[in-house]
């Protein structure tokens, strides 16, 4: 309900405040949380700007503090925060000895959590991030539009990458116009959302085999929705936010520009890599190639990607054309 929502909003703003705080102000928090800042080289600015935080390793130290100020176990279970399990006597925060990035609506109000741990650990997943909640649909949502949706205008680009950190230290070098699924497959929705800015994407994705396979499904949902696309992986296991660190920024804006591919160029030397002279290899990667260019929304556009396949291939158009054909049926 309405209200109710309301009372979602001011959870998550007043937890928000709470997380800061405990960063800034407690031994506890300065320790190991704005330390952990600190060693990633983060400048004070760039942590107030995204208002990171901290959860601290008291085990309900947000629930009784929010609790105190009034609010129900019933809220504060739905806002995803608390946790209240039977039989337990109390509750506890579902974030805790973790360091906090609130996720912001395009308007700038925060919806839900995403909390990193503070080593690396093999048993306990990275990140954990707040459920869907009344306010936090994780499909509709992208991480860093509201820091970003006046650059993503002016320069009529967004880029788009995985991760919080990689968002973050994108702005420190000065490059603002970026956004991050955060982990979650790129919707429709989430793709909408940057088309109100621009129809020109870039997408940045680590280098590893889950940035390659994320990038490949990415491709076709953006040109399904008659996106522009570039695509750039980062060399040797290198993220946005690694890289940006070791480079300055004029550098990172060049190699952006210079060594992000069209997803023709992308995608065949992706898939061709070790294919050597195979011609099995060489005909399912032409194949992977039209499959994408059948996602091309708009007919004139499609032929001259298919074009740029047959050049490339050195193969007829017209067979081109018939596998863009039975792709286009396969879609259906
Ligand atoms: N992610 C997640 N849950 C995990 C792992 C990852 O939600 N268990 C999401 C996070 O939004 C993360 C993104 O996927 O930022 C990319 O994952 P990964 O590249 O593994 O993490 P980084 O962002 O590089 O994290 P860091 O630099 O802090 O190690
Ligand atoms: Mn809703
Ligand atoms: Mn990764
Ligand atoms: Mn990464
Ligand atoms: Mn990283």
């Amino acid at each position: 309900s309405q209200t109710e929502k309301e009372l979602l909003y001011k959870i998550h703003e007043i937890a928000n405040d709470f997380f800061q705080d405990q960063m800034f102000e407690t031994e506890e928090g300065k320790t190991i949380a704005y330390s952990y800042f600190k060693e990633r080289e983060l400048r004070d600015e760039i942590i107030r700007k995204f208002q990171l935080g901290y959860a601290p390793e008291q085990k309900d130290a947000f629930t009784e503090f929010a609790l105190e100020k009034g609010y129900s176990k019933d809220i504060l279970e739905k806002s995803g925060l608390s946790i209240f399990p039977e039989n337990a006597p109390r509750g506890i925060d579902r974030f805790r000895e973790r360091v906090i990035f609130p996720i912001h609506s395009f308007s700038g109000r925060v919806l839900g959590f995403g909390a990193r741990i503070l080593r690396n650990n093999v048993k306990t997943a990275k990140y954990l991030n707040s459920p869907e909640t009344e306010i936090y649909h994780k499909s509709q949502v992208l991480y860093g539009l509201n820091q970003g949706k006046q650059a993503i205008s002016k320069n009529n680009l967004c880029l788009l990458v995985e991760g919080y950190m990689d968002v973050i230290a994108l702005h420190q070098s000065g490059i603002e116009n970026v956004v991050s699924s955060s982990g979650t497959a790129l919707t429709v929705e989430q793709i909408k959302l940057i088309k109100r800015l621009t129809e020109n994407v870039t997408i940045l994705f680590d280098g590893d085999a889950p940035g390659i396979k994320a990038s490949f499904r990415s491709i076709d949902m953006l040109l399904s929705e008659s996106m522009n696309i570039r695509i750039l992986l980062f060399p040797d296991g290198d993220d946005p936010d690694s890289f940006s660190r070791k480079h300055p920024q004029e550098y990172v804006e060049n190699f952006i520009k210079n060594e992000a591919k069209d997803f023709i160029d992308f995608k065949a030397e992706i898939l061709l890599k070790d294919a050597g002279s195979d011609p099995i290899r060489k005909a399912e990667a032409i194949r992977d190639i039209v499959k994408s260019v059948a996602f091309v929304q708009n007919a004139l556009k499609q032929e001259v990607y298919l074009k740029e396949v047959s050049n490339k291939f050195g193969l007829s158009e017209q067979s081109l054309f018939n596998e863009l054909n039975v792709q286009k049926q396969l879609q259906k």
